[in-house]
């Protein structure tokens, strides 16, 4: 079968396209015949190695060299003791580990695989998984009229943390590059800010919430920017700011009823069918970058790796 393989961290130019043998599904799994895949940030990060957060796929190298979380695609055969599913099944979700989605075959497990909604296309399936999901937990809880910051709002996750926000009734300020600015007033962003010109973090007690998907400012900081009774949620980021917001963010702004934390998102089949069911129900929709073909993988991560994708760069895989 074709695939992508990254046989270590690096630039683009360790990403190749090579043949691979078939894989054979487990007896608990099924083998999926990928149609369509997404890449999202955590794909910039493994394909760098950095943060180094990004090195649990294997500390000098990847361990399983097909990268890519998100897929969706036709079940192809099924492991003995699986019931679920059976082939020529629909499904779509992300892989353990981030990894394996960039090959025409992969064996999973079918627990976080959900079955497609028949309206929906493949490409629009695969761009969900990872970001919807982290969208869907950080957008939990925000109540019509509250005030909400995405830092990082072009890319994967942003697209769907502005369009779900906005969904229930809040007002988005879009942090990014200046060049995204059209992107997120698109989207729906409020209002943007150019992360050049502004530092958001030296406004004061302005935010109900703030979702920091490229956190890099001391969790010390960012809780002025937070209303009191405001959430700040760390997504992803510096490893230091990782750490800094686990062992101390409890302690931070509690006098005015903040909170300061990471925000852990567990990958699951149920927050992906919820998420998708905003999307089929037309509340919210994956802003897809651009489609390109899996033979063209080299190229696909140069552009990831320089950030010139608006939204969800999607894969056509088979
Ligand atoms: N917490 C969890 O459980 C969990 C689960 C999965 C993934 N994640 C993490 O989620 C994070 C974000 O994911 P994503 O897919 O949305 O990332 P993404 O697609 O790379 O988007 C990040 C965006 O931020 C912009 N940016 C770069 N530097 C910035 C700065 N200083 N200020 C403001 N914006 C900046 C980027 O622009 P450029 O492209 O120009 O750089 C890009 O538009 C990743 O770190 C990933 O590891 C967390």
């Amino acid at each position: 079968m074709r695939a992508v393989i990254q046989d270590r961290y690096g630039p683009p130019d360790v990403i190749a396209v090579a043949d691979l043998p078939k894989p054979e599904p487990a007896d608990d799994e099924i083998l999926v015949q990928v149609k369509a895949a997404s890449l999202n940030g955590s794909d910039r990060e493994n394909l760098a190695g950095r943060p180094y957060y990004a090195r649990v796929a294997g500390l000098r190298r990847p361990r399983n060299p097909v990268p890519g979380s998100d897929i969706a695609g036709i079940v192809a055969a099924v492991g003995n003791s699986v019931t679920e599913y059976a082939a020529g099944d629909e499904v779509f979700g992300e892989l353990p580990g981030y990894r394996g989605a960039l090959a025409e075959f992969v064996a999973a497990s079918p627990r976080l695989l959900a079955r497609k909604p028949p309206g929906l296309s493949f490409s629009d399936a695969a761009a969900i998984p990872q970001a919807g999901c982290i969208a869907h937990r950080a957008t939990r809880g925000l109540r019509s009229g509250d005030r909400l910051l995405v830092n990082g709002a072009g890319g994967s996750g942003g697209a769907f943390v502005i369009g779900l926000a906005k969904h229930l009734g809040a007002a988005v300020t879009a942090v990014d590059r200046a060049d995204k600015r059209n992107h997120l007033l698109r989207l729906g962003a409020d209002e943007t800010i150019d992360f050049a010109e502004q530092d958001w973090a030296d406004q004061r007690g302005r935010y109900d919430r703030i979702v920091d998907l490229v956190a890099h400012r001391s969790p010390y900081r960012v809780h002025k920017a937070l209303r009191a009774g405001g959430t700040y949620l760390m997504v992803g980021g510096y490893t230091r700011v990782l750490l800094a917001t686990v062992l101390a963010g409890w302690t931070i702004g509690r006098s005015d009823g903040k909170r300061v934390r990471v925000l852990a998102v567990p990958q699951s089949r149920t927050d992906l069918e919820a998420v998708t069911a905003l999307v089929t129900d037309g509340a919210v929709a994956p802003a897809v970058d651009r489609i390109d073909p899996l033979e063209e993988a080299p190229a696909i991560f140069e552009r990831l790796a320089a950030g010139d994708n608006l939204g969800k760069v999607i894969v056509e895989v088979s």
